[in-house]
């Protein structure tokens, strides 16, 4: 399944629901950076069309199977986990320029003040890659959240978390 495709997500799901009927966990661990301006399928910032809104699709598609399987489980037996990153406090979602195309944002939206310089450079199009990350990251947890309201009702528990940093040289990743 490609995250950056909203197809490719719609046709992993119609197979996952033709072979299990309940889905007691969903880790979603896949997630992507770039360092340069990259496009999902859809037109959307690589980063965020993945790590947020890839992983939105793939849960909503999913979520039938997740209550199918609280309904038979005791309370936060079924889950969703989300894989943030320490990478959040960067930058807040940038709901005006959540596809990062150098608009400008209110001061709430913008990146922190004592940002890195290492962090805050951009490539020569003007694509900030940390910030684009850091947001997306950001939306993860805000997802998380708003699945903690709506969906522990349902027996359904959701989390954020920060896996710890961890990073193998890729010369081939752009
Ligand atoms: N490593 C860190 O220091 C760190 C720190 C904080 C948070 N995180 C988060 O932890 C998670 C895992 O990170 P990692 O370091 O293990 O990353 P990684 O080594 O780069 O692995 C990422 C995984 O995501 C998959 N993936 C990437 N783009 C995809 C796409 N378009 N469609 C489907 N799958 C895709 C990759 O599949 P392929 O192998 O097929 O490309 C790979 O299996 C991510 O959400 C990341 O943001 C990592």
């Amino acid at each position: 399944m490609d995250l950056a495709s909203q197809e490719s997500i719609r046709k992993a799901v119609a197979k996952v629901e033709a072979i299990i009927s309940t889905l007691d966990i969903l880790v979603n661990n896949a997630g992507c950076t770039h360092r340069l301006r990259q496009w999902t399928a859809e037109g959307i910032e690589m980063q965020f069309g993945v790590n947020h809104v890839g992983t939105f699709l793939l849960t909503k598609l999913l979520y039938p199977l997740l209550m199918a399987a609280a309904r038979q489980s005791p309370p936060g037996a079924a889950r969703i986990v989300n894989l943030s990153s320490h990478g959040h406090r960067l930058s807040p979602f940038r709901l005006h320029d959540y596809n990062m195309e150098n608009k400008e944002v209110p001061p709430e939206e913008q990146p922190i003040a004592s940002l890195p310089p290492a962090f805050a450079k951009a490539s020569e199009d003007g694509y900030l890659s940390t910030i684009a990350y850091s947001q997306s990251k950001t939306a993860n947890i805000l997802f998380t959240l708003s699945l903690q309201d709506r969906a522990a009702a349902s027996g359904i528990m959701s989390y954020a978390v920060h896996p710890g940093g961890m990073c193998v040289p890729n010369p081939s990743r752009r």
